[in-house]
């Protein structure tokens, strides 16, 4: 049976896909679409409910999004949210002011609790505002209910035809009882029941694919990532040893990561495992070669060049399958809605290769869903929380030439790094920590003598999306322990330093 499901209608605000994961955490099954879906798409979807999202823009503006008010009768509930909240008012013929300067932060609202957006909620309560427009004048059959020193109409509502608005942020955490409202959305206004559930999402997604695939092959590249060894282990649970995951291991992964993943998947599921080797083959490509964009090329070409041929010769005949997930498909609500994110994740196939279809059984997932099926699945601790590790792998950690020595000491003294986090129990509190080699060389003094050898850099950080990053507060005396280690325990290394850079102005990696 198919899941109850809301729309998230995107008008281009930064939000948006939040709003579908806080919607998930209730266990109703939320989607984005972009705000240029046509109106007979949204009918056909049958929505328990309508969301729609904030924007950065003016309903009074032309260029700005805009929907047809035909979706106001389309009898399903729907939830305006700030730039949707007026956009909803000015459909319906209510008025909007452009406020002298834009109210931003943290709120307090007098809420009326007889509304069933604000049920078992406190009267007034703190609440994330972001916005320079606001409705002024409610449309005719709405009542106001909710509202701020500052804001006159922070929440309306039409309850006979189900229609409300919020002019803050339910959506982010700085909105004390915002997950309470979505929650009164959901189940007191739209009548959802709580059916989005991961263990359900197995056996459904298990029958289908077996439907799909019926007794034919399918071939998965498995990279040791997250999104792949968890489509892995969902495709085995499937289909078993129709399945055949190919890893192509440069020699270019974190110490013993190779192994680690062999091991996983050779001795907790049913599948064909396919390792192939080619770490020489890299290396003898990149001998010489120190500029980071030519490296990343020559990694890629050598990559797909490898993965393709060991396919063409022996697998080519069934399903193709990749760990493609929601995020790499949600088309934005800004600009060239029509065009869809192009991401590492979804592989360009070669002409010459035809299969029988292609097959992503994550596709509809976020990442932390992917990681709950992940563990259900049996995957062990260490991949399903992996932090992120770039495709072209420690060959961008290795800044200059990579060389089988280079990559070894990388390896060594981020083994340590890890080590000493896990040791320490900070390994889960930031979102990536690694070593890199900066290719300078220092003077130092071992002993009596004078040494002339690499340094190590440390790059730790916290953030929750990758797009902006702040450097993590590792302890001193962590640092100081992960400094001597490696100084003692590497060979080649004289020198550690902390990289203290965010992101902005830095990136996360160092190439
Ligand atoms: P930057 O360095 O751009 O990194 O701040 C942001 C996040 O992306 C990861 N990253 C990559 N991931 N292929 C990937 O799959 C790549 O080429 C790549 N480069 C960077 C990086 O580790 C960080 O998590």
């Amino acid at each position: 049976m198919e899941n109850e499901k809301i729309l998230v209608l995107d008008f281009g605000g930064q939000y948006n896909q939040l709003i579908a994961r806080r919607v998930r955490d209730e266990h109703v099954y939320a989607e984005v679409l972009p705000y240029t879906t046509p109106l007979d798409e949204i009918k056909a979807g049958r929505y328990k409910g309508i969301i729609f999202t904030g924007g950065p823009n003016s309903v009074y503006e032309e260029a700005s999004p805009h929907y047809t008010p035909e979706i106001l009768d389309l009898g399903i509930p729907i939830l305006g949210i700030c730039y949707g909240a007026q956009l909803m008012a000015w459909m319906l013929g209510g008025t909007i002011e452009h406020a002298p300067g834009r109210e931003y932060g943290r709120t307090q609202v007098t809420a009326d609790r007889n509304s069933l957006l604000f049920r078992n909620i406190p009267a007034v309560s703190t609440v994330w505002m972001s916005h320079t427009d606001y409705v002024k004048e409610v449309p005719a059959g709405f009542a106001v209910t909710a509202s701020s020193d500052s804001c006159p109409v922070a929440a309306m509502e039409n309850r006979a035809h189900r229609l409300y608005a919020v002019q803050f942020h339910p959506e982010v955490t700085h909105s004390v009882y915002g997950q309470q409202i979505l929650s009164n959305f959901l189940f007191e206004v739209c009548g959802c029941s709580r059916d989005w559930v991961m263990d359900d999402f197995i056996e459904s997604t298990v029958a289908a694919l077996q439907e799909e695939i019926g007794t034919d092959g399918v071939v998965l590249g498995l990279s040791g990532g997250v999104d792949s060894s968890v489509a892995a282990a969902l495709l085995s649970r499937a289909v078993g040893k129709q399945l055949t995951c190919v890893f192509v291991d440069q020699g270019l992964m974190r110490k013993d990561e190779g192994d680690m993943v062999e091991a996983a998947f050779k001795g907790l599921f049913d599948m064909n495992f396919v390792r192939v080797n080619c770490q020489e083959q890299f290396l003898s490509h990149l001998a010489g070669v120190t500029d980071p964009e030519k490296k990343r090329e020559i990694i890629g070409t050598q990559f797909y060049g490898i993965f393709w041929d060991v396919i063409r010769e022996r697998y080519a005949d069934g399903y193709f399958a990749q760990g493609t997930i929601y995020p790499d498909r949600i088309e934005s609500g800004k600009g060239d809605a029509a065009k869809i994110k192009t991401h590492h994740n979804q592989v360009k196939m070669p002409e010459d290769i035809h299969f029988k279809g292609v097959i992503e059984p994550l596709k509809d997932l976020f990442k932390d869903e992917v990681r709950q099926v992940g563990e259900k699945l049996g995957l062990p601790h260490d991949l399903v929380w992996r932090q992120p590790f770039p495709g072209p792998g420690l060959g961008v950690r290795v800044i200059g030439e990579v060389t089988a020595e280079r990559v070894r000491i990388l390896q060594d003294a981020d083994a340590v790094l890890r080590d000493e986090m896990h040791r320490n129990g900070y390994e889960e509190s930031m979102a990536q920590f690694f070593a890199v080699l900066p290719g300078v060389r220092t003077v130092g003094v071992m002993g009596d003598a004078r040494t002339y050898e690499e340094v190590v850099a440390l790059r730790a950080v916290t953030t929750d999306d990758f797009m902006t990053a702040d450097w993590a507060r590792i302890p001193y005396d962590i640092l100081a322990r992960v400094s001597n280690r490696i100084i003692n325990e590497v060979e080649h290394v004289n020198r550690v330093v902390y990289d203290i850079t965010s992101k902005p102005p830095g990136t996360v990696e160092w190439e």
